[in-house]
């Protein structure tokens, strides 16, 4: 009954409202974050951001304690797969012809039709999940199966992938849930309006966060994810991220636990901020018109002008994050090395990211299931070593 309620209410919301998200949270550029997916042994009393993104399944009484530190959070389910540990993937398995093919490296998720509407009802209960326990946004992972290789059986396309996160972002705000863009930039053009924030893996280490600056430019979020060692990375943030004001969180390895650093581009790279500061002229209350978001971030913006700071040694950085790689992704190492080499070409920068994000999500699966396969803890166990 709830659900047929719900399912109503939504429809009239999309009906009437469209994309208008005004009650919905929606994080500030600048906001602290820490991702962490895992948190067995997440201690709030010691944390620090202001936006903690965990996973859908954390308890309420989580919630409601991060709430009363004055934090938000966003929480994670991936909704271009079905994942091995969640509780309703039964529903999933009974549609017919929803669940496909193994993602290729995350034996425990498989690649779901989301064309069928089926799914639909399904990711939506999640959603309703997720405001009934209090999170203030959600983050819905995978949503470019479509160029996965081992994908194709679905024939999946782009306009599919579009049409879903569109669907997804009108659903979340008609429960009153803000929701974030994961990584997915091939898109980003056509849905970033409809989304309150995006979430990056690895920018930095790829050359890419520039591709953010639109996205910026409209007001809005971006939290990044950069894994490596903070002061050998430090000059390469600052350089990609020179006029892009992402909130940037450091972690020694791809495991999403507590511990990071919080890189404060504002204060840690100063030319970056001068850049900023300095160069506000007019024109970017033009470029600022576009967003939905309305508030003029003005401040903000302009850094995108700032000139490429000449300063630092590339070399040393770059190296160290492919070495910490590596170790982590294991088997896939051998696909995923050669997009990172030939870079320019769209789809390796697709499969670079997928490796990214696959070895966070393994890690966390990991930990959580307590099943490790033998696989699994062998990369864990890498990782470790690594730190
Ligand atoms: C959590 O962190 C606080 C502050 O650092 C510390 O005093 C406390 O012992 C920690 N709690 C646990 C269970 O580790
Ligand atoms: C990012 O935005 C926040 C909030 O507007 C502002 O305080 C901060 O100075 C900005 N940082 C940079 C690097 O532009
Ligand atoms: C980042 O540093 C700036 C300048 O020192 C400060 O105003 C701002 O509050 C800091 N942001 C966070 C999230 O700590
Ligand atoms: C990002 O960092 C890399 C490595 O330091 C560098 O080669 C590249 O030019 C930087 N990109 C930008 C936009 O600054
Ligand atoms: C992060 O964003 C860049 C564009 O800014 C994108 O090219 C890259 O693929 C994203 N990272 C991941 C892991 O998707």
């Amino acid at each position: 009954m709830k659900f047929s309620f719900s399912s109503a209410l939504i429809t009239l919301s999309l009906v009437f409202s469209g994309i208008d998200a005004k009650t919905v949270w929606k994080p500030k550029q600048g906001d602290s974050w820490n991702y962490v997916l895992e948190s067995n042994s997440f201690n709030l009393s010691k944390e620090k951001a202001n936006v903690l993104d965990m996973d859908f399944n954390i308890k309420q009484s989580l919630i409601n304690n991060i709430h009363k530190a004055n934090k938000k959070v966003i929480c994670y389910f991936s909704g271009g797969t079905i994942e091995d540990h969640r509780d309703d993937k039964k529903k999933f398995y009974n549609v017919k012809g929803l669940v496909g093919s193994v993602y290729d490296g995350w034996e425990s998720e498989r690649w779901l039709d989301i064309r069928k509407k089926e799914l639909k009802p399904l990711i939506q209960n999640r959603m309703q999940i997720a405001a009934n326990k209090g999170c203030d946004a959600i983050e819905v992972d995978n949503l470019d199966g479509y160029s996965q290789p081992e994908n194709k059986k679905l024939k999946l396309t782009k306009q599919d992938e579009i049409n879903y996160a569109i669907w997804l972002a009108n659903t979340a705000h008609s429960l009153g849930l803000s929701i974030g863009l994961k990584n997915s930039l091939f898109m980003i053009n056509e849905v970033g309006k409809y989304f309150d924030f995006a979430i990056n893996e690895s920018c930095v280490n790829y050359n890419e966060c520039k591709n953010y600056k639109n996205f910026l430019n409209q007001g809005k979020a971006v939290f990044g994810i950069t894994y490596g060692n903070v002061n050998k990375l430090k000059s390469k943030i600052c350089q990609n991220t020179s006029g892009l004001n992402i909130s940037m969180i450091v972690k020694v390895s791809q495991s999403l636990v507590q511990e990071g650093t919080t890189f404060n581009i504002s204060s840690q790279c100063k030319s970056n901020v001068k850049t900023t500061t300095t160069k506000k002229t007019t024109k970017k209350t033009t470029t600022t018109k576009k967003p939905v978001t309305t508030k003029k971030t003005t401040t903000t913006k302009k850094p995108v002008t700032t000139k490429k700071i000449t300063t630092t040694k590339k070399p040393i950085t770059t190296k160290k994050i492919t070495t910490t790689k590596k170790p982590v992704t294991t088997k896939k190492i051998t696909t995923t090395k050669k997009p990172i080499t030939t870079k320019k070409t769209t789809k390796k920068t697709t499969t670079t990211k997928k490796t990214t994000k696959k070895t966070t999500k393994k890690i966390t699966t990991t930990k959580k299931t307590t099943k490790k396969t033998t696989k699994k803890t062998v990369k864990v166990v890498k990782v470790a070593k690594k730190n």
